[in-house]
């Protein structure tokens, strides 16, 4: 296989400045995803994998370090080139699910393509199909509060496929959802990464979450202390702790 990987980064540092004064958060990170790739990453409560995740999604930058998106070279992006890179590229999934209340389903799915300036018609067709995708075509003209909790997070990943995304990224995607809803959205996600081809990269807490990925990324102190086949890390590793 000689295709680039989807994501490159090298040596990647992030501080945060505070009154305090400077606080590293992650320090000499590299790491490469290539295509098609389902990667956990796991680690402590503030060892810096939601501030990774918001800089493998563009929407913080590092303090020094490399990055490269889809062969494209994210510091050297004016800041219009990076947001269509990122809507081009990455669709994000996040814990909460980040619904518009009063929005139809087929509305909510259909929002990140308004920024594209797609015509109504094929926004709407778009959705509808999206929808189908994840199981709940029946219910695009429902508000979000008329489904259960995990019906409200495939309609998140509805919308975060609506732009054809080569990159998802989900920060606990299942973190508010019961085990056995969050067996349906683990489904949901191997289906996408085994059929659809969909590099994803998702961090939880949970080994039983961490499991459906085939690579476990494991960050400590801001460090990669693990990157390897999942089924090869030590049981520490799949800790939400140590
Ligand atoms: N905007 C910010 N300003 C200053 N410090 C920050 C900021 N965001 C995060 N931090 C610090 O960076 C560290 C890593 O935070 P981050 O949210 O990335 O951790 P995490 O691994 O996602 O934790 P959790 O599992 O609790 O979600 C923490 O010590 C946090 O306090
Ligand atoms: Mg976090």
């Amino acid at each position: 296989m000689n295709s680039d990987p989807v994501i490159r980064i090298e040596r990647l540092y992030k501080e945060y400045v505070t009154e305090a004064g400077t606080v590293p958060v992650l320090k000499d990170v590299s790491v490469s995803v290539m295509p098609g790739e389902f990667v956990a990453i796991m680690g402590p409560s503030g060892s810096g994998k939601s501030t990774f995740m918001n800089i493998l999604g563009c929407l913080d930058v590092a303090t020094s370090g490399n990055y490269f998106l889809n062969g494209r070279d994210v510091n050297a992006q004016s800041r219009d080139e990076l947001a269509l890179l990122r809507n081009q590229v990455i669709g994000f999934v996040f814990q909460g699910f980040n619904l518009l209340p009063r929005a139809s389903l087929e509305d909510n799915v259909a929002l990140p393509l308004i920024y594209r300036g797609t015509p109504t018609a094929t926004r709407l067709a778009r959705a509808s199909e999206m929808l189908e995708k994840v199981g709940l075509g029946q219910y695009r003209r429902s508000r979000p509060n008329q489904i259960s909790g995990g019906q409200q997070q495939r309609v998140a990943i509805a919308r975060a496929l609506v732009n054809h995304p080569k990159l998802l990224l989900a920060d606990e995607p299942t973190g508010n959802l019961d085990t056995h809803t969050s067996q349906e959205i683990m489904a949901l996600f191997t289906e996408l990464n085994q059929r659809d081809g969909i590099t994803i990269v998702l961090i939880t807490h949970e080994s039983d979450i961490a499991t459906y990925a085939q690579r476990l990324v494991r960050l400590s102190d801001g460090r990669i202390v693990y990157d390897g086949a999942i089924e090869h890390a030590a049981p520490h590793h799949l800790e939400a702790t140590s």
